[in-house]
């Protein structure tokens, strides 16, 4: 018998108490083999829905249904084992009432087996959160700018940059926390501003070019590989895996024209299978 215990899947309540401590690592996943890659350096892993940009080809995160991420929710959580799986409610899901984003938020929750879900939306959200949150379902939260309200913002636009929007967006950040959100991501807002707010609320922050005093920080995994079609500046890449990729598929077509593929030794396998 192995002496090894099982691995214990963190949940929302290991972020939250993280607060102040050490930072939180994350990134978004969608499928199943990327997540097993990334779950043992990460504390959570998000099923953003900027698949619906990276992964399907919109232009924005609008017209992702529920049932894409759902998919992709229990894609993610079937190939992690370690880090809390969190899912993102798209956009329609969960605006109208409490009651409609408590149906919806159940099913992602049951269908997927994630540990929570996010929700865009500051003060505005901050009766649904409660709603949810009394209600069995972890929520973090996501102010600044927040990509479903494409339409309305103008454009993906960063927040915070005049300092009259600040108590907007700090009464946000506080609405949020108090509503019972266990962590909230700041999204492309003013550094400083993003600063102020991590030291003020009570819960922790997650920034995405925000301030590298949050208390966390995330990135969407095929923007920091070098992968996705359209980067934000804010973004440093780690990998340049679009080169690795354009590189292989070079040398494949190469192989196959010049009859050098499949070479001898790869029959051989073949008839030792
Ligand atoms: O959808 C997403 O990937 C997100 C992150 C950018 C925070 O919401």
């Amino acid at each position: 018998m192995s002496s090894h215990a099982p691995q214990r899947r963190l949940t929302a309540p290991d972020i939250a108490a993280r607060k102040g401590g050490e930072p939180i690592v994350s990134l978004t996943a969608y499928h199943a083999h990327t997540a097993g890659m990334i779950d043992p350096f990460v504390d959570f892993l998000l099923v953003g829905d900027s698949l619906g940009m990276v992964m399907h080809g919109y232009g924005n995160t609008v017209p992702v249904p529920l049932d894409l991420m759902i998919m992709h929710g229990q894609a993610v959580v079937r190939g992690s084992s370690r880090a809390l799986v969190v899912v993102d409610m798209p956009f329609g899901s969960y605006e109208e009432s409490p009651a409609v984003a408590f149906r919806n938020a159940a099913r992602v929750m049951k269908e997927t087996g994630c540990g929570a879900i996010k929700l865009e939306g500051g003060a505005r959200m901050a009766e649904t959160i409660t709603y949810l949150t009394e209600r069995g379902i972890p929520v973090m939260g996501h102010i600044g700018l927040t990509p479903q309200s494409f339409h309305t913002m103008g454009g993906f636009k960063t927040q915070g940059r005049r300092q009259q929007d600040w108590a907007r967006l700090e009464a946000d950040a506080a609405a949020v926390a108090a509503a019972g959100a266990f962590a909230v991501v700041l999204e492309a807002m003013a550094e400083p501003l993003a600063a102020r707010i991590s030291r003020d609320i009570p819960i922790p922050t997650i920034g995405i070019g925000a301030s590298a005093d949050c208390d966390g920080q995330i990135l969407v995994l095929e923007d920091m590989l070098g992968l996705s079609p359209r980067v934000p500046k804010f973004v440093r890449q780690f990998a340049d895996l679009r080169r690795e990729i354009e590189k292989a598929a070079k040398s494949y077509g190469e192989a196959v024209r010049g009859r050098s593929f499949p070479g001898p030794e790869h029959i051989y396998d073949m008839i030792d299978d």
